[in-house]
């Protein structure tokens, strides 16, 4: 099979289409023949070297969507031609409240879905939202997943709220967005393009502050007036985790699942105890979580924001544009069966 394979840590060319050795499915396990695969932030960081445990040369791609091709020994033969999505978390473990040390996610160390193959675990795969497209399927799970259990398994947001979502132009903060809108939180924003800030404002946000051109927490505090927000959702880390302490009202719940620019930055403790804030941190999400989130989606009628879709080949222009934060919601790679 054709797959784009990562041999060596460095720029998005280092990323190469290859012909490997077609995945053979062990029992319990299936093979889809992938239609989109999507782009996740972690992909860039292992591209980078920025990853715990990297392993080369790896297939990368934690989301995926297709039609199941193969099935393994004791595995139901009527999912055979299915059209499903793959739920990139394995193995999380028996406590519901934090993954197990046996966790791990599509894409490193098992070769993922930047191919025209890929074998999971069967209890992985889901029947494909009929609503949507592969390429919509495919931008749903990590992003989706991650953004869910921030919002609703962990912040528990209620209508009525005020959110805060800090880099509204990310994968996952696109859905972060959708979800506590339609729960019915009011939702305000940060980006760093003016353009994004009025994508989120169609996406359901009430507005935003560009956070390249000035004070952004004295610029949402004013919009948002009162206290502050109910409930920040974070995943840019650095200097803006300590600031979205400042801005979350006394009381508030203060969300984390991403350091994007960084896993340390000035924070001041005095802000947590005198404000009385809960931190939550987030990732991933149980297996609970993943149906959880296709029937939420389902319900509320949601559709992954598709920033733009390349061509399998064309990985490496996937990733420069992912690096330059050049997207607006998710980045698909449109994979063909020959
Ligand atoms: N814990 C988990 O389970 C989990 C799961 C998924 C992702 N993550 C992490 O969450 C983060 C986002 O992932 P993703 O896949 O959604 O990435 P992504 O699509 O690349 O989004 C990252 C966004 O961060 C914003 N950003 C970049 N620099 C910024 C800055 N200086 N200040 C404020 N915002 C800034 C940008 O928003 P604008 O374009 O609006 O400016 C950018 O689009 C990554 O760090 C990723 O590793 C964690």
């Amino acid at each position: 099979m054709k797959a784009v394979v990562l041999r060596e840590i460095g720029p998005p060319t280092n990323l190469k289409l290859e012909e490997v050795p077609d995945p053979a499915p062990g029992p319990g396990e299936v093979v889809v023949q992938l239609k989109a695969a999507a782009l996740n932030h972690r992909d860039a960081f292992i591209r980078q070297g920025l990853y715990a445990g990297i392993t080369l040369p790896i297939i990368l791609g934690s989301d995926g969507a297709g039609e199941v091709a193969a099935v393994g020994e004791g595995v139901d033969r009527s999912l055979l031609g299915r059209a499903v999505v793959i739920d990139p978390g394995m193995d999380w473990g028996p406590d519901e409240r934090a993954q197990g040390r046996a966790y791990r996610i599509l894409g490193l160390p098992d070769n993922g879905t930047y191919a025209q193959r890929v074998k999971v675990p069967a209890a992985n795969v889901h029947p494909k939202p009929a609503a949507l497209s592969f390429e919509e399927a495919a931008a749903l799970p990590l992003a989706g997943l991650t953004a869910y259990r921030a919002v609703v398994t962990r912040a528990g947001v209620q209508p009525g709220e005020t959110v805060v979502v800090t880099g509204a132009g990310g994968g996952v903060s696109s859905f972060v967005l959708q979800i506590a809108h339609a729960i019915g939180a009011r939702v305000f924003v940060t980006s760093g393009s003016d353009e994004k800030i009025a994508r989120a404002r169609q996406l359901g946000a009430e507005a935003g502050v560009n956070y390249r051109t000035g004070d952004w927490v004295k610029g949402l505090g004013g919009l948002i007036g009162g206290d502050g927000p109910d409930v920040v959702v974070d995943s840019v880390g650095g200097e803006t985790f300590g600031q979205a302490l400042a801005l979350a009202r006394p009381g508030g719940r203060v969300v984390t699942y991403g350091a994007t620019t960084g896993a340390t930055g000035k924070l001041e403790v005095r802000r947590i105890f005198w404000k009385q804030l809960t931190i939550l941190g987030s990732t991933m999400g149980t297996a609970r979580d993943f149906a959880s989130m296709l029937a939420f989606c389902d319900r509320h009628a949601l559709r992954p924001v598709v920033d733009r879709v390349f061509p399998l080949a064309e990985a490496a222009a996937a990733h420069a544009r992912m690096d330059d934060a050049g997207q607006f919601g998710k980045i698909v790679l449109r994979i063909d069966s020959r």
